[in-house]
Order: C-alpha cells, then sequence, then structure tokens
C-alpha cells in the first residue's frame, strides 16, 4: 500500500459526498425499497400477533430514510397498533437529519421515536450495566454491519434480544457483488482502516452457520452506473472511485501499477456488466432474516 493513501471515513465531508453520489448513480434505495414492498410483508406477518404495542429496534439507522418506508409496512400490517422505534445512531448530523424527517412526514401517530447517540456496542455495555434485557419484535441492520469491530457477538447479543416470533433483518452487499470481489482481491492494497471492515454476505453466512443460526437469504439486484471513472480527470467519476476503493483521492494518491490493474478489474464481468455504451457496477445486495 502506498503510504500516502488514506481511509475515505478519514475526510468526513468527501466521504459524505461520495456517498450522496454513489445513492444518486445506484438502484442502492430502490431495490431497497422493491424488497421493503414486496417481500417485507411476509416476514413481519407474525411479529405483531397479539400484540398491543410493537417494539422495534433500528441499529445504525442513519437518517431514517429505509427506517420509514419498514415502518410503514408495519403500520399497514397492524393498523392503529402502538409501535415503539428506537434507534441506536453513533452519528450526531444523522440523528438530526432523522429527527428533521420524522417531523416532516405525515400518518407517524401511532409511532413512538426514541434515540440513542451511541454504536451498537456502547448500547449493549450501557444495557448489561443497567441490567436491561429488553426484548423486540423486530431488529434489523442495514449496510452497517461493516462498521462493526466484533460481528458474531454483535448479532448473538441482537439475537438474544429476539421475542418468540421476532425476526432481525441483515442488509449488506452480496458476496456475489463487485464489491466482494474487489474487497477480496484489493482489499489488502487499500488503506486498512478499523473503523470498516470489507465484509459481504458469504462472510456472515459463513458466521450464521457457525454460531448455529437460522436464516432466509433474500438477492437484492443492483447496479451502479460507474461509466464516469473511465473519463480521465471527471470530477464525480473520481469521487466514485474513492467511494469504490473506500480511499480518499484515490486518483492523486495511488500508485499507477495499482490504479491501473483495479481500473482494469472493475471492467471485468465479475465486476461489472457494459451495456449501451455504459458500465454498470454489480452492486448487489443480500438481505439476511434471522429467526429467534
Ligand atoms: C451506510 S449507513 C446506513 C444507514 C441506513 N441504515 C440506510 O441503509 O440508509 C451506516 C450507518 O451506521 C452508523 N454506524 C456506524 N458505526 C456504527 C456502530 N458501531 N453501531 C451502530 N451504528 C453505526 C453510521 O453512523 C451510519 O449512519
Amino acid at each position: 500500500m502506498a503510504s500516502s493513501m488514506r481511509s475515505l471515513l478519514s475526510d468526513h465531508s468527501r466521504y459524505v459526498e461520495a456517498f450522496r453520489l454513489f445513492l444518486e448513480n445506484s438502484t442502492e434505495h430502490q431495490c431497497m425499497l422493491e424488497f421493503i414492498e414486496k417481500k417485507l410483508p411476509g416476514i413481519i406477518s407474525s411479529i405483531g400477533n397479539g400484540k398491543s404495542a410493537i417494539n422495534i429496534l433500528s441499529v445504525g439507522g442513519g437518517s431514517g430514510e429505509i427506517d420509514l418506508q419498514i415502518l410503514s409496512k408495519v403500520q399497514g400490517k397492524y393498523p392503529g397498533v402502538t409501535i415503539s422505534n428506537e434507534v441506536i445512531e453513533p452519528s450526531g448530523e444523522q440523528i438530526l437529519s432523522y429527527k428533521e424527517r420524522v417531523a416532516t412526514t405525515p400518518n407517524l401517530e401511532n409511532i413512538k421515536f426514541t434515540w440513542h447517540k451511541e454504536t451498537s456496542s456502547e448500547y449493549k455495555s450501557r444495557m448489561n450495566e443497567k441490567k436491561v434485557f429488553k426484548k423486540w419484535d423486530f431488529i434489523h441492520m442495514i449496510q452497517m454491519l461493516y462498521y462493526v469491530k466484533d460481528i458474531p457477538a454483535t448479532i448473538k447479543y441482537f439475537h438474544g434480544l429476539l421475542e418468540a416470533k421476532a425476526k432481525l433483518l441483515i442488509i449488506l452487499v452480496s458476496g456475489t457483488s463487485g464489491w466482494a470481489r474487489l474487497w477480496k482481491k484489493y482489499g489488502p492494497r487499500l488503506p486498512l482502516n478499523d473503523l470498516c471492515l470489507y465484509v459481504s454476505s458469504a462472510d456472515i453466512k459463513e458466521q450464521l452457520t457457525t454460531i448455529g443460526l437460522k436464516y432466509q437469504v433474500y438477492e437484492l439486484p443492483s447496479t451502479m452506473d460507474i461509466t464516469n471513472c473511465f473519463i480521465k480527470g471527471n470530477k464525480e467519476g473520481e469521487l466514485l472511485m474513492d467511494f469504490l476503493t473506500e480511499t480518499c483521492d484515490f486518483s492523486k494518491t495511488s500508485s499507477l501499477d495499482l490504479k491501473n490493474e483495479i481500473m482494469e478489474e472493475l471492467k471485468k464481468p465479475e465486476c461489472s456488466e457494459e451495456k449501451d455504451g455504459k458500465v454498470f457496477f454489480n452492486n448487489n445486495l443480500s438481505a439476511i432474516v434471522i429467526e429467534p
């Protein structure tokens, strides 16, 4: 790894800009929304049976965009039932956006929101200290396990908090995605950061089998248009390259060899598909549903 390369996460504003561009150029949220629309109602079909209140825990809820879609499906399935939605989220900025979103979204009257500004492991320690073992009807961890140090321990802990008919939903990049391919091949040559782990659904499935938990997997097809990455000096392309490699200013700080190799790799069918003169990176996600 060239010593000048540093993690994109070390430059928060560049990370936020790259992430926004990623959302604009990918079907990331669309494919999650389709899953929530078509599959989630079946998955949550028994979590609230016979209950007067439903308890939901969102781990790494971000700005709440996906959370509110999930909540609307729970409301649809259990009309009139009170919902308590608690959010574990370490970023104050994200919590602020979440609160603003809640304030401007109609029909949330029967939902009580609580935010905990902390990481999942801080939440676990705090609850263990207080000897609180609150149980939940639905827990979800969407695109956040990359930032957790001990993934098996985290899954085990939250799985232990499930009610008898509850479900734990994990969404992260698929083991068949271009991400998994890129990380496996080039992860060791990119700036390692103990804040972000290169994990895919393939790793999580392996860990779940080791822990002995039962699960079901849904594949969520998704793409990201990375055509601009191949246009020399294109600013958007450079930012997307930063996002793909999790490296700040990748095109200026990487060695020429590594840059050429990665650009070549990105065009391979294991990573992307070329269509109508555009290059679409495989951004497939997996949704893993775990039973109590
Ligand atoms: C990529 S975002 C996903 C947000 C949201 N779930 C979504 O899919 O739109 C990841 C979120 O996890 C949060 N996060 C990072 N480390 C965390 C941790 N250790 N525990 C809980 N949340 C964490 C980040 O602050 C961020 O809001």
